[in-house]
Parts: structure tokens; C-alpha cells; sequence
């Protein structure tokens, strides 16, 4: 959607933008997280911990590449989109988020919970990596990832850290089945202090339906988030045969999400993972796990370059992304950043995030005197005593 709102100078403006923009439970859908909110805080907080090496002052490079692949993918700097389901967000939706990560010349993520058909994702930006959790009979796994190929996805990502987690200290927010009378009717307090958020999606033909149309068969009715979460619960989880079936069957880059244990990593390596992510779910799953961040290292060093290593879970800031590329990853995924990028400003909002960081990825490189994001090392970061919490034994 183009929009004439200003640019945000840092993702913390996004998110105070999105809190005043979004009615109330929109916004604590967001701020999601689980039980007491430890691993959600350490996520971010983990990142405060490290410093940089002193800066220096001549003999600066004059210009920084940022440039590198993630899945076989070029893009322009180190962070592509994690997948999130975007429901109600804002009428851009995923369109949206593909929107502003191909003006900012990367990748997204959709996940299989998202609110619109991977095709039309897929048509704004091609270089599209589909999401799935391990959900439903093996038949539908594979009618999924087919559906997302030949709508043009260049990977899968299988995201294995869920457990169910539920309830959080601050409140869940009531998330209707279907907007129909009853929840209008429930939602409009929310709705009368937030005019411009209703607004924008009655403009855009109607308030959103809550459905999860990649999780369905095109051409039918798309099923529920909250009937095909059942479905979710009700699946056993996989094995790591299992995996390696899914990775088989998909032939494809192939990324597995929520990796916080070395011996872990190794085993997603041995199941055919192409790439992996070092992620606890940006915190809302197994409360007191600690950061992402922390357990970079170890993983890094376990998986020793046999597969693309990411990073995500409280990256807020350029800098944030220097810090985890030094410790071993290639790139990062973004979540919540870019979330409220969206709901700030539409497409724009998301594009608007991504230049935020390119910006502190740039200048934090110019001052430790890099002139490429492959130049970063361990040396560039001080790292305190402790700061792994034992994840490394
Ligand atoms: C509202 C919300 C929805 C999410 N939905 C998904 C999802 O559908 N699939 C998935 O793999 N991860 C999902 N995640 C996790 C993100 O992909 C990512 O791991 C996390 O947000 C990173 O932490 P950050 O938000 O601090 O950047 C979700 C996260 C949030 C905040």
C-alpha cells in the first residue's frame, strides 16, 4: 500500500508505532511469549552483554559490501524475513512483507499459518522460502511443499521447536475463530480507540477472515488457524527419519528452524539440513531457555561448515546483526522487527526495518574497519565469561 507516513529512524520507533496503531489484542499477539517471559527478555537483553572491540579511526574502508546467499539465494545483506503468521496485522499482509524484502533486495519466509496464498506471495518476491511445522498425515506434507514449489518457493524451512507452551503472564489475547457478528461485537471497544487500523482494512474490501489458506487445498475453503492448530496438536511428532524423509521428498534447500543444541545441530546436518537455524522461537516456546545468541557458538562451531548457520530471536538493531554474523552466522531472520514495520506502515513499514538495519550493519562495519560482512570474526566482539550459561558442555 503506498503510503505518505514518515520513516522510522529505529526498529524501537516501529514498535511504539505499532502498539498505538494496533488495537490491543492485535498488539499482544505480537508481543507473544511464553509463561513468565524469561527466554523472550534474555533474547534481547543476551545482545547488551557483547561489545565491540574499540573502533577504529583511519585506514577506513570506503565502501561496505553487505552482500551474501542464504538457500542459494543472493541477497543484499545478512537478514531476511523470518516466518510469522502476519493474521491481522495489516491488510499488506504477506504481500506486504514480500513487498518490502524485494525493494530491500532479500528473502522472506512464509509461514504455512500465514494469511495469504503462497502464490501471491511468491509473485512480489521470488525469492520466497515456505515454512511448514510437522503437522497432519505425510500425504498432506507433501501436497503442501508441492503446492509451495510450483507456486515458485526456492526453499523449505521445518520448523521443530514447538511444544505447546500456553499461557503467559501477561495475558493471552482472545483471538476470535472467525470475525463474524459476535466477535465484531466483542472487538469494537478495541476497535472505536484505533480508527485508522480499522479503517485501513475497510478500505481494503473488509476486516481480515483468520484463515490459513496454504494449510488447505486450493480451490476449497480455507480451514481456520484454530482447526488446523488441532490438527497440529493432534500429529505425533516427528522423528529425525522423519525428517530426513521430508528433506528427501523436498529435494530442495532445505533449513531446519529451532536448532539450540549442538548434538542437535549435528543430527539436522546427518538428516540432510542444508541450513539451520539457531532459534528458540523468539521466545515462545520452552520458557527459560536462554537467548539464541548464546547458544550461536556452540552450534556454529558443531556444525563446522557443513550447512548454513542463522541466527534469530532478538535482533533489533544493525549492530545486533554484526555481533551474530562475528559469532558464526551468515545470516539472520528477523521477526517481531519487521512486524511492527508492518503494522506501522504497511510495506512501506517493512522496507522501512530492513533499512534501518542495512544502515547500522554499515556503519558498525566502517567503524571496526571491515569492508565486508566476511571479514567479521569472534575477534570484532567481546564476549563476557559465562555468556554461553553452560550451553557450550
Ligand atoms: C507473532 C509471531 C508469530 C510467529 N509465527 C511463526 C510461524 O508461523 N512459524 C515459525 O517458524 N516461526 C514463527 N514465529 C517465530 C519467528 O519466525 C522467529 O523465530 C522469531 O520471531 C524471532 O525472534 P524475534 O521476534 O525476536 O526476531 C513467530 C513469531 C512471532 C512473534
Amino acid at each position: 500500500m503506498a503510503s505518505t507516513r514518515e520513516w522510522f529512524e529505529t526498529v524501537e520507533e516501529a514498535r511504539r508505532r505499532a502498539r498505538r496503531r494496533l488495537p490491543r489484542s492485535v498488539y499482544m499477539a505480537l508481543v507473544a511469549g511464553s509463561e513468565k517471559g524469561v527466554t523472550l527478555q534474555d533474547n534481547v537483553a543476551a545482545f547488551s552483554e557483547l561489545r565491540f572491540a574499540p573502533p577504529h579511526i583511519a585506514d577506513l574502508p570506503a565502501a561496505r559490501d553487505l552482500a551474501t546467499s542464504v538457500l542459494g539465494q543472493d541477497i543484499a545483506l545478512p537478514v531476511i524475513a523470518s516466518p510469522t503468521g502476519v493474521q491481522a496485522v495489516h491488510p499488506d499482509g504477506e504481500v506486504g512483507v514480500a513487498r518490502g524484502t524485494a525493494e530491500a533486495g532479500t528473502a522472506m519466509g512464509l509461514s504455512s499459518f500465514g494469511s495469504m496464498p503462497v502464490e501471491a506471495v511468491a509473485e512480489v518476491n521470488p525469492k520466497l522460502f515456505f515454512q511448514l511445522y510437522w503437522s497432519g498425515s505425510k500425504d498432506q506434507m507433501v501436497q503442501r511443499t508441492e503446492r509451495a514449489r510450483q507456486a515458485g518457493a526456492k526453499g523449505l524451512i521445518v520448523t521443530l521447536d514447538w511444544s505447546f507452551s500456553n499461557g503467559r503472564d501477561w495475558g493471552s489475547p482472545a483471538i476470535p475463530e472467525k470475525i463474524d457478528l459476535r466477535a465484531l461485537i466483542r472487538l469494537a471497544p478495541e476497535g472505536i480507540t484505533r480508527p485508522g487500523y480499522v479503517r485501513d482494512w475497510l478500505t481494503h474490501g473488509g476486516l481480515p477472515d483468520l484463515t490459513v489458506p496454504n494449510m488447505g487445498v486450493p480451490g476449497e475453503q480455507a480451514p481456520t488457524f484454530f482447526g488446523v492448530y488441532g490438527e497440529w496438536m493432534q500429529t505425533p511428532p516427528p522423528s529425525w527419519d522423519d525428517i530426513a524423509w521430508l528433506r528427501e521428498q523436498w529435494g530442495g534447500p532445505f533449513m531446519v528452524k529451532g536448532v539450540m543444541r549442538p548434538d542437535d545441530a549435528r543430527r539436522a546436518i546427518d538428516a540432510g539440513a542444508t541450513a539451520i537455524s539457531v532459534s528458540n522461537h523468539g521466545g515462545n516456546n520452552l520458557d527459560g531457555t536462554p537467548a539464541s545468541i548464546r547458544a550461536l557458538p556452540g552450534v556454529a562451531d558443531a556444525v563446522g561448515g557443513q550447512a548454513e548457520v542463522l541466527l534469530d530471536g532478538g535482533i533489533r538493531r544493525g549492530s545486533d546483526v554484526v555481533k551474530a554474523v562475528a559469532l558464526g552466522a551468515r545470516a539472520v531472520m528477523i521477526g517481531r522487527a519487521y512486524l511492527w514495520g508492518l503494522a506501522a506502515n504497511g510495506s512501506a513499514g517493512v522496507r522501512n526495518v530492513f533499512d534501518v538495519l542495512r544502515g547500522g550493519i554499515d556503519s558498525t562495519l566502517l567503524a571496526l574497519g571491515h569492508s565486508a560482512i566476511s571479514e567479521l570474526s569472534p575477534d570484532d566482539v567481546i564476549v563476557p565469561a559465562e555468556f554461553s550459561r553452560g550451553l557450550h558442555k
